[in-house]
C-alpha cells in the first residue's frame, strides 16, 4: 500500500514555494491513533508504517510533513475522543470566554465547529445561548455528538460543504477550529469555504500548536502523521491574506503542549490586527524561527533527548524495575517508536479511554489497561501525556507516595518522585 494511500509534499500548502529544509526524519512509524485488536492476527500482519519527516519552507517557514496519509485511511473511524479530563473542560470554558470577548455572541447566533469529535466544546456554547453545528468525518464520533444533541454534519469541510450549510443554517458569527486545521492538506479549498461560510462581521478561530512551543520546549513527539502543519503566526498570517482574511487576535494557551489560538476576520470586515499578532511575528524574527539555523539546533536537540530517554528508560528496566506507558496518546506512538521503546522495557499502557482499552498500541503493540485493571502498580511510569503532568501526578498521589516515579519525557528526561525532582 503506498500510491494512493500517501501524496508526497512537494510544493508549500501555504506559499506555493518547493524550497525546503529538511529538519526531522523519523524514519517509518504507524499512525497515531492507529490501535489495534489484540487477537486480530491479519491486521497485525497488515500494520502499515509510514515515513515520518518534518521540512520547513525557506518562504513562509511552514513546517510541514513530507508525507499526507490519506485522511480516510486516517479518520473515517478515529478513536481519538476528547479526553474527559478537568484541564480539557476549563480550558474549553477559556475557548467560549475568549470568542465572547471578541464577538459579541447574540442569542441564537450560529457557531458552526470543524473537527467537532464528540460535541464537547459546542456544548459549552450552548450553555453561552449559541445556536450550534459539528461538522466531523468521523461518524463513530458524530453519532455520539448528535445523541448528546449536538447537531453533526458527518463530513470533511470543504467549499462545498459550507455551500450546504450557508443553505441549510445560514451564516456563521463563529467558526471554530480547535486542534484541527493542521490537520489539513488542501487549506486553500477550506478557506475558502471559511470565507463562503462567515458572516461579515464573523471570526474564523482556530487552535493550533503552536511552532515555537513545539521547538522551545522539544515537543517532537507532537509530530505524528495526523499533524501536517505546525504553524508560526508569520505563516499563518501570509495564509491568511491570501485567501481575503486578516489576521486579528491570537492567545497563548499551556495545552498540548503549546498553542495559540488565532482568530480572522473577513479582510474587509470590522475586525483590526490587534497589537499581539504584531508582538507575536515580531518574537519570531528576533528569536530566529525566520532562518535555517534555529531549526538546526531543534533537530540536533531532539536527537539528544530521543537518545538520552532510551538510555534512562533501558536502564531502569535493566535495573529490574517495572515500567509501563502513563496514556497510550497519539504522542506516545511517535515517542515510544522513534526512542526504540516496546514490549522489552515496557509491560502495559494504561489510559482511561474505553474504546483504546484491550487493544494495543501502534507498532509498539502494549497492551492497553484501563486504570482498574493494572493489578500490582509498576515501579515507573513512563508519561506518555505529558500534557496533562500536573492533574495525573495530583490523581496518582497515591501511587508516588508508594514509592513510585515518574518517567517525563520532554523537553529533557526526567523522573518525578514523591520526594525528589532528579534527572
Ligand atoms: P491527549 O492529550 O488527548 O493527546 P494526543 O493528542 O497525544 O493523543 O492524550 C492523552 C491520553 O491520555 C488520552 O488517551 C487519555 C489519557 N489519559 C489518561 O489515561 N489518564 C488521565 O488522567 C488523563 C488526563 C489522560
Ligand atoms: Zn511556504
Amino acid at each position: 500500500m503506498s500510491g494512493n494511500t500517501v501524496r508526497s509534499v512537494t510544493a508549500c500548502r501555504v506559499c506555493g514555494s518547493e524550497r525546503w529544509q529538511k529538519v526531522l526524519s523519523f524514519g517509518n512509524v504507524p499512525l497515531a491513533n492507529a490501535f489495534l485488536e489484540a487477537g486480530d492476527t491479519e491486521a497485525l500482519a497488515r500494520e502499515q508504517a509510514y515515513p515520518l519527516e518534518v521540512i520547513s519552507c525557506r518562504e513562509c517557514r511552514l513546517l510541514s510533513l513530507t508525507a499526507v496519509v490519506d485522511p480516510q485511511v486516517l479518520y473515517r473511524t478515529y478513536s481519538y475522543v476528547t479526553s474527559d479530563s478537568e484541564t480539557m473542560a476549563r480550558h474549553m470554558r477559556t475557548v467560549v470566554r475568549l470568542c465572547g470577548e471578541q464577538v459579541e455572541l447574540a442569542e441564537g447566533d450560529l457557531v458552526v465547529e470543524l473537527g467537532s469529535n464528540t460535541g464537547e466544546q459546542l456544548m459549552a456554547f450552548r450553555e453561552a445561548g449559541a445556536r450550534v453545528l459539528g461538522v466531523d468525518p468521523a461518524r463513530n464520533l458524530a453519532e455520539i455528538a448528535e445523541q448528546r444533541g449536538v447537531p453533526t454534519v458527518p463530513e470533511y469541510f470543504d467549499s462545498a460543504c459550507a455551500e450546504s450549510i450557508v443553505a441549510e443554517h445560514g451564516r456563521a458569527s463563529v467558526i471554530l477550529g480547535r486542534h484541527v486545521f493542521a490537520h489539513i492538506d488542501d487549506v486553500a479549498d477550506v478557506l475558502a469555504g471559511v470565507h463562503a461560510l462567515l458572516a461579515p462581521d464573523g471570526l474564523f478561530t482556530i487552535e493550533v500548536p503552536y511552532a515555537v512551543d513545539l521547538l522551545d520546549g522539544l515537543a517532537f513527539d507532537t509530530v505524528y502523521h495526523e499533524h501536517l502543519s505546525y504553524f508560526l503566526i508569520s505563516t499563518l498570517d501570509t495564509l491568511f491574506a491570501r485567501h481575503g482574511l486578516r489576521t486579528v487576535d491570537v492567545e497563548r494557551l499551556p495545552v498540548h503542549g503549546g498553542s495559540v489560538l488565532v482568530s480572522a476576520g473577513p479582510a474587509d470586515g470590522p475586525h483590526p490586527t490587534g497589537e499581539r499578532v504584531r508582538e507575536l511575528m515580531a518574537h519570531e524574527r528576533a528569536a530566529g524561527f525566520l532562518s535555517d539555523a534555529r531549526y538546526e539546533d531543534f533537530a540536533a536537540r531532539v536527537q539528544k533527548t530521543c537518545a538520552d530517554l532510551s538510555h534512562l528508560v533501558r536502564d531502569l528496566a535493566a535495573d529490574g524495575h517495572r515500567i509501563a506507558g502513563y496514556g497510550a496518546s497519539a504522542k506516545g506512538t511517535t515517542l515510544l517508536n522513534i526512542c526504540g521503546l516496546g514490549l522489552g522495557e515496557l509491560e502495559f499502557c494504561t489510559d482511561t479511554t474505553p474504546q483504546k482499552q484491550g487493544r494495543l498500541t501502534p507498532g509498539t503493540h502494549l497492551p492497553v489497561l484501563a486504570p482498574g485493571d493494572v493489578g500490582e502498580q509498576p515501579d515507573y511510569y513512563l508519561l506518555l501525556a505529558w500534557n496533562y503532568a500536573e492533574e495525573i501526578m495530583r490523581k496518582e498521589s497515591a501511587f508516588l507516595e508508594a514509592g513510585g516515579g515518574f518517567i517525563v519525557p520532554v523537553p529533557e528526561p526526567s523522573v518525578r518522585t514523591r520526594a525528589v525532582s532528579r534527572r
